[in-house]
């Protein structure tokens, strides 16, 4: 008893309040501490996360392998459905490994129909419809050309070309892009 009436006294002497204001001002000062301090993220919540893939999930890009000569038919295996083969995707006969992008041509992805594909008919056009999904060039008017001419300079700037289309093994590619 003694000891908290002495508390009582040092509170009155110190601050010239009554206990019940000094403990109601306490608490209102930590109630507002502890709300400002929830406003602001502790350095730990910012430590970034641990996030556990399985290596199915994200597919290894390995080095581009060359194929050299490869049929439109080979190049369909190539569209993303095995997440072990690379992605490719080909311009005017050009093959080219596109698999650093696998978030634009993989599964799912906005232009995951040109994988596997001759794509320059469709990019020539600026088209989605499967029918443009070929290298026949075809009736294409010279702006279009053009715009086709840009996609091919990006290609191959961007990416590695890892073959080259032929209509058989063993023969020259003839498919409009010559
Ligand atoms: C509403 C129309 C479209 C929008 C808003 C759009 C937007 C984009 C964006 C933001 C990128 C990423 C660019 C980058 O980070 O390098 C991209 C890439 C690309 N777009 Fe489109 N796009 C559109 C239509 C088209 C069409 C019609 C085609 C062809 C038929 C097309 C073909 C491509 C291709 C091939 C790439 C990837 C190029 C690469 O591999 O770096 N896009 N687009």
């Amino acid at each position: 008893m003694a000891f908290s009436s002495t508390i009582t006294d040092a509170i009155a002497a110190y601050t010239g309040l009554s206990p019940a204001a000094f403990f109601t001002i306490l608490a209102l000062m930590i109630g507002v501490y502890r709300l400002v301090s929830g406003m602001f993220v502790g350095p730990e919540e910012l430590k970034p996360q641990e996030r556990s893939f399985s290596t199915m999930e994200i597919p290894a890009v390995v080095e581009p392998v060359q194929l050299g000569e490869i049929t439109e038919e080979e190049l369909r295996v190539y569209n993303g459905s095995d997440p072990k083969k690379p992605l490719l995707m080909a311009i005017k006969g050009n093959v080219y490994d596109v698999s650093m992008s696998r978030m634009f041509y993989g599964p799912g992805g906005p232009y995951a129909l040109f994988a596997g594909r001759d794509a320059s008919r469709a990019l020539a056009l600026m088209s989605f419809d499967p029918q443009d999904l070929t290298g026949n060039l075809e009736g294409l008017e010279p702006d279009e050309l053009e715009v086709l001419q840009d996609w091919e300079y990006k290609f191959m700037e961007k990416y590695v070309k890892v073959g080259q289309l032929v209509s058989e093994k063993g023969k020259n590619a003839c498919n409009g892009w010559r």
